[in-house]
């Protein structure tokens, strides 16, 4: 790191990764779909929660840590799968993975991952999971489940909200590409994502055009159930019944997300419509949440409203963008240091005394 700009929080770390990225880059990692309304609106969302906190409790003991899928973890947090992680520092995803297990809490590793999931493996004994994207070759999606389920991972994240890629238009304006010299991990990249951009059309999109599934539904659900015995969360649902419906179908979990504000735009903020798929699920399911996730506070009303966890996308790239496995590690301990001060002034010394009624709505 050459930056010696005071860190006190995760704006100071996105300011100073700002500032190390190239353009087009800093674009993929920042940006949202078509308008940008749902991404901005996660943050809205989020700040838009007020809390009532409760004072005059004993909280000179705090105990911050939970379970996510039985595994004890040390705070109620998850490193969202974001694609190409090679972008932001060139050990990617191994550098993320050594943080994740340093701060003991689970990496979500993304189909797109620059090392291969066996590599991440290696690198960190942590708790894993393995984010899938279904694609048109079955038998290549078959295959990294397989790897996955050998290689450790604990569980699948099958990403449900990605039929065909979200507009991203600064990547479009940009004629965003894959530099030639990156490598995918897990497959090998067709050609089509690094041949140079044009202004008006993202690599990217077309890299995406070329593996995407648009015909994934609730049938393949059951294909994907019989191809490992880990357990699968569905991420990316906004909705009660599909949560009802993904329950009643076997998953053990539900990410409420609206990927960033990277899909659809004008989605709602999973915030937003949490408290509401929680109660459809009740306590078949575990519910996580992401989604502008920036401040301990965050953390707290995420789980005021029902979630076991939270993720963090772009967060953890600045970090390790700003300074590979020590900024993403900054990151974590940031949101841990905040998260406990957020529950010592809401008087809560668990995160089982994180209820509903600390939250009011602006
Ligand atoms: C640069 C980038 C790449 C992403 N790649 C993936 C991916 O490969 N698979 C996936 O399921 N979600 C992906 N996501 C979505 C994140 O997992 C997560 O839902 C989102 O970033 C959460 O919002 P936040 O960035 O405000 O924390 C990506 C997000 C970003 C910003």
């Amino acid at each position: 790191m050459t930056d010696d700009a005071v860190i006190l929080n995760i704006q100071d770390i996105e300011d100073t990764a700002r500032r190390s990225l190239p353009p087009g880059v800093l674009d993929y990692f920042a940006g949202g779909a078509e308008d940008e309304i749902s991404l901005r609106a996660n943050r809205d969302a989020l700040e838009s929660l007020f809390l009532c906190p409760r004072y005059l409790v004993d909280v000179s003991h705090r105990n911050l840590r939970t379970t996510m899928l039985g595994r004890p973890v040390s705070f109620p947090v998850l490193i969202a799968p974001t694609g190409f992680q090679a972008l932001a520092h060139p050990e990617g995803e191994l550098a993320m993975a050594r943080a994740a297990q340093a701060a003991d809490i689970p990496m979500v590793l993304s189909t797109f991952s620059t090392h291969s999931l066996e590599a991440v493996r290696q690198a960190a004994t942590g708790p894993r999971w393995f984010q899938l994207y279904v694609h048109r070759d079955r038998a290549l999606t078959a295959d990294l489940v397989t790897r996955a389920a050998v290689a450790g991972y604990e569980a699948l994240v099958l990403t449900v909200d990605v039929p065909v890629l979200g507009r991203r238009e600064r990547d479009a304006r940009n004629g965003f590409s894959l530099p030639p010299d990156l490598r995918l991990g897990n497959f090998t990249l067709p050609d089509i994502a690094t041949s140079a951009g044009t202004p008006g059309e993202s690599g990217l999109a077309a890299f995406h055009e070329g593996l995407r599934e648009p015909s994934l539904s609730w049938k393949d659900l059951s294909w994907l159930q019989s191809l490992s015995p880990l357990p699968i969360l569905l991420k990316g649902v906004l909705r009660a019944d599909d949560a009802r419906d993904a329950v009643d179908a076997g998953v053990q979990g539900i990410i409420v997300s609206n990927h960033g504000g990277r899909q659809l735009d004008g989605a709602v903020p999973g915030i937003r419509v949490l408290p509401e798929i929680v109660d459809a699920v009740g306590d078949r399911a575990e519910v996580y949440v992401d989604g502008g996730i920036r401040r301990g506070t965050d953390i707290l009303k995420a789980l005021a409203l029902g979630a076991r966890g939270v993720l963090l996308g772009r967060p953890m790239v600045w970090g390790l963008a700003m300074d590979g496995e020590v900024g993403a590690g900054r990151v974590l301990a940031i949101l841990r240091d905040e998260f406990d001060t957020a529950m010592a002034l809401c008087g809560a010394c668990t995160v089982a005394d994180i209820t509903r009624d600390l939250v009011r709505y602006r």
